[in-house]
């Protein structure tokens, strides 16, 4: 697989803030590569760098093998970027919206016609054609950016928080959207703090922290670095109390939670058979109503890699 982004030591300051410090991430063709991290950690700095509007206080990044800073004006047509803001567009209708920046990139005639058609009819917009840009709700808005950077047909698209404050069926629309730009053979950046979407989406994560890349590499490993014990989540019909302070003096388990109604029981280091839970609880008159391991996800193994600092 070719390596489409790459990034050696990539560093970042504002005065004698360091926003971003020795970011080293490789990114290969037609992967969906999640960006996650809390708000401040240095995601939308790296995406600006990569997107050459920022020049970087010290280190490199390449896309396709082009020197951003030096060769941009080779990358530029390479990469769609959709910023984390959505300016505002008075009396312009989404047609024209998509034509002006159409003309933007050279393109003009039938041409210009077909890519502004492919693109609305890619993000589910035709209808909207002639609507004003500034009514489309925030979805649709999102859709439109997605929407304005494929027109010159980029192999890379960048997009910071794009679905950022979207409600939950905008959401999916957008991951839908994501999914088939990914089948379309484009290599994506998303980044995001909504963690469940990009376990759906994205083949590899990259997790950033206070300018520290913390981890990097397909989610899968990352969930097996941070897993610990198997945890079982289960409930009882009464007795709740009960029942968990049963489950922590048994050998075999390191810790007991509650969640949701349900008790989440944490099983020490390498224990993985659980059968001695049900059959504990219910030689005690426990009625069991759940019983299931949980599958770890992006989420848990997030909270345990970050510390939730924020700068
Ligand atoms: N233009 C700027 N001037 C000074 N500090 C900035 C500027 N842009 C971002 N920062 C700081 O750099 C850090 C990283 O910001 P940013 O890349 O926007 O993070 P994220 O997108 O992950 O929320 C933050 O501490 C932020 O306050
Ligand atoms: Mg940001």
């Amino acid at each position: 697989m070719a390596t489409v982004i790459k990034t050696v030591n990539l560093t970042k300051r504002y005065g004698s803030l360091i926003a971003l410090s020795n970011l080293n991430l490789t990114i290969e063709e037609n992967d969906c590569f999640g960006f996650i991290g809390p708000n401040g950690a240095g995601k939308s700095t790296t995406i600006k760098i990569l997107a050459t509007l920022l020049q970087p206080t010290w280190g490199e990044a390449r896309i396709c093998d082009h020197v951003i800073g030096y060769q941009s004006r080779l990358i530029r047509p390479l990469i769609g970027y959709v910023p984390d803001y959505f300016g505002s567009y008075e009396d312009m209708v989404v047609q024209e919206y998509l034509e002006f920046f159409a003309a933007t990139y050279n393109i003009n005639g039938i041409g210009r016609t077909k890519v502004v058609n492919d693109a609305l009819e890619l993000t589910d917009l035709g209808y909207k054609r002639d609507s004003l840009v500034d009514a489309l709700s925030r979805g649709m808005k999102q859709r439109l950016s997605i929407a304005r950077v494929l027109l010159h047909n980029p192999k890379v698209l960048l997009l910071d928080e794009p679905a950022g404050n979207l409600d939950p069926r905008a959401r999916i629309e957008m991951r839908e959207l994501l999914k088939q730009l990914q089948r379309m053979g484009k290599t994506i950046l998303i980044s995001s703090h909504i963690l469940p979407e990009l376990q759906d989406l994205c083949n590899k994560v990259g997790i950033i922290e206070r300018g520290e890349l913390l981890f990097s590499g397909p989610w899968t490993d990352l969930i097996k670095q941070t897993q610990t014990g198997t945890i079982v989540r289960l409930a009882v019909q009464s007795r709740q109390d009960e029942a968990a302070q049963l489950l922590a003096g048994q050998p075999g388990v390191q810790h007991v939670s509650t969640d949701n109604g349900c008790l989440l029981v944490t099983l020490a280091g390498q224990v993985r058979d659980y059968s001695f839970i049900p059959q504990r609880l219910i030689a005690q008159g426990f009625n069991l109503t759940l019983l299931q391991e949980q599958q770890a996800n992006l989420e848990t193994a997030f909270m345990q890699l970050t510390r939730g600092i924020v700068q």
